[in-house]
């Protein structure tokens, strides 16, 4: 715990959250409010205005305004690769340094013209016909935000090209993704920004291999288009120069759903749907820029998921996200936040925070399978639920069904369920006094389980590009709170590089310098394998 907590955590032990409605009358005003796209409700979380008054000068302290400001302004935020982190350039330059203008609406235009050739046909396959189909490939931040694109376009109707996906390494990713796809129709688009990573690579190798199963080697280049920082390395690749969408290395991995990393989807759902996306990021930055700190939604978010995580020691938080097209949304705030808050020093080299650890899962579902531990385990895991007011899928039942259940396990997690209130609906149920007393204990609920309520407005482009930037500026907030980089990621090489020893020891090659676990599992491999 933050020793600066510790006192305000103590008052309120023993106030429970809806007793707090009831001392503090304007507290649903004070702790809720419509923003760009959605409504955002942080009054179910287990805070009082004195708490959140402490981490709203803690963000003082720790000039969250001035951070933001150099953030947009393109100073050097990621400290210690030492560039600017400006993905939000790429939905709208206006509030970003003036010189980025020309260059991103370039880029803009580059990737309107390619989708729209691509839809029409008058960028053709190599044999003169139409693309039908684009396989995605990338891996991380090159695949979990274009998925969920894809997953939300969709929810609006189907594509004019079919899309599929293939990330991980495991050859049964590839062996799906292009099952019953005729290479003479695919598009191939992959997305790395390093050109370094060996998932990508591979699977771009195998692609090519796959395209030239049907088609003469000079027809390949057809059939590939690529998104990258790293534009040398992509064309020693052979990516011809035309279908190469260059981003820039101020754009992080995670960050990068608004670059030309998610031209497939635009390709795939046209560049209306895209730039609504874009729209809905804007229209968040002008008020993360604009709103007043106590009305400026990613700075309440992050104050009360910081006390959340180092006021109420809680380890981990889970998203639940009440709609289909939104059911990738928890594993892409996973790399969002985990790989832009786990860090092991702060900015002054001292031992970082431990970053909340993220988690969830799609609503429904989640009722039928962990919320069980949620609401009865003796630890408190705070909550996103995140849920969409209109779906455009024309079934209000099923809309009322989703939205009663989410807002229902808010308020369940909120009130519990006292010993007396179970024993009571055991009575009620016709148990004797016995088993009443014998069962009562094993129905409760601690409840005081806080959580945020994002009600999306409608599953729209524009919503879910104001959400996704919301999330990122909440990230940042609570980056800075914690004084830690939000844009680098060292943690991840370590894993990258002993995997070209293990990949070399597998094959029978390298030093086979290992510990005697990693050594025996390598034998034991190359056994089954019958090398
Ligand atoms: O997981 C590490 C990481 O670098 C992510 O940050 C990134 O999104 C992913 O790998 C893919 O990287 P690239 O786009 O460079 O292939």
């Amino acid at each position: 715990m933050v020793e600066s907590l510790r006192n305000h955590v103590a008052r309120i032990s023993a106030v429970p959250i809806p007793a707090l409605f009831a001392a503090e009358p304007d507290r649903l005003t004070r702790m809720s409010l419509p923003v760009p796209g959605f409504f955002a409700d942080f009054s179910k979380h287990h805070i009082d205005q004195e708490g959140l008054s402490a981490l709203m000068k803690l963000a003082g302290q720790r000039d969250v305004e001035g951070q933001r400001a150099a953030l947009f302004s393109g100073a050097h935020v990621n400290f210690t690769e030492d560039r600017p982190a400006l993905h939000m350039a790429l939905r709208g330059p206006e509030r970003c340094p003036a010189a980025l203008g020309d260059e991103i609406s370039a880029g803009r235009a580059a990737a309107r013209a390619f989708a729209e050739g691509i839809r029409l046909g008058t960028i053709p396959a190599s044999d003169g016909g139409r693309f039908t189909q684009i396989l995605h490939l990338g891996i991380g931040g090159s695949d979990l935000g274009p998925r969920l694109l894809a997953d939300m376009f969709g929810e609006r109707g189907h594509g004019a090209l079919g899309l599929r996906f293939c990330a991980n390494a495991d050859a049964g990713d590839f062996a799906r993704a292009i099952d019953g796809l005729d290479p003479r129709r695919t598009l191939v688009f992959f997305v790395s920004k390093s050109f370094n990573t060996s998932e990508t690579l591979l699977n771009a190798q195998s692609a090519r291999a796959w395209l030239g199963t049907a088609l003469p080697d000079a027809a390949i280049g057809d059939h590939f288009a690529l998104a990258s920082a790293n534009i040398p390395a992509a064309s020693a690749w052979g990516v011809r120069a035309d279908r190469i969408f260059p981003f820039r290395a101020w754009v992080g991995g995670r960050y990068s759903v608004w670059s030309a990393g998610s031209l497939s989807i635009e390709t795939a759902f046209g560049s209306t749907m895209f730039e609504e996306f874009l729209a809905g990021g804007a229209a968040m930055d002008a008020h993360f820029l604009d709103a007043p700190m106590p009305e400026n939604a990613p700075v309440l978010a992050g104050l009360v998921e910081y006390w959340n995580a180092f006021g109420l020691n809680c380890a981990t938080r889970c998203v639940a996200a009440y709609a289909n097209g939104l059911a990738r949304l928890p594993s892409f705030l996973q790399q969002l936040e985990m790989e832009s808050l786990g860090k092991q020093v702060d900015r002054s080299g001292a031992a970082a925070l431990a970053a909340p650890v993220v988690w969830g899962g799609e609503g429904t579902l989640v009722q039928h399978s962990f919320f069980q531990r949620l609401h009865q385990a003796n630890d408190p895991v705070p909550l996103d639920i995140v849920a969409v007011a209109r779906n455009p899928h024309g079934r209000p039942e099923h809309d009322y069904l989703s939205l009663a259940h989410a807002l229902a396990q808010a308020e369940a997690f909120m009130l519990g369920r006292t010993e007396d209130q179970a024993a009571s609906e055991l009575r009620t149920a016709g148990f004797a006094p016995g088993e009443v007393m014998r069962l009562a204990p094993h129905l409760v609920c601690p409840g005081n389980r806080g959580s945020s309520f994002y009600l999306l407005d409608e599953m729209s482009p524009f919503a879910l590009g104001a959400f996704v930037a919301f999330q990122e500026h909440k990230t940042f907030v609570l980056s800075v709170l914690m004084q830690v980089n939000a844009f680098d990621q060292y943690g991840v090489e370590l894993g990258k590089n002993l995997a070209l020893r293990t990949a070399a020891s597998l094959r029978g090659a390298g030093d086979g310098a290992h510990d005697p676990s990693t050594t025996h599992l390598i034998a034991r491999i190359r056994q089954a394998r019958g090398e």
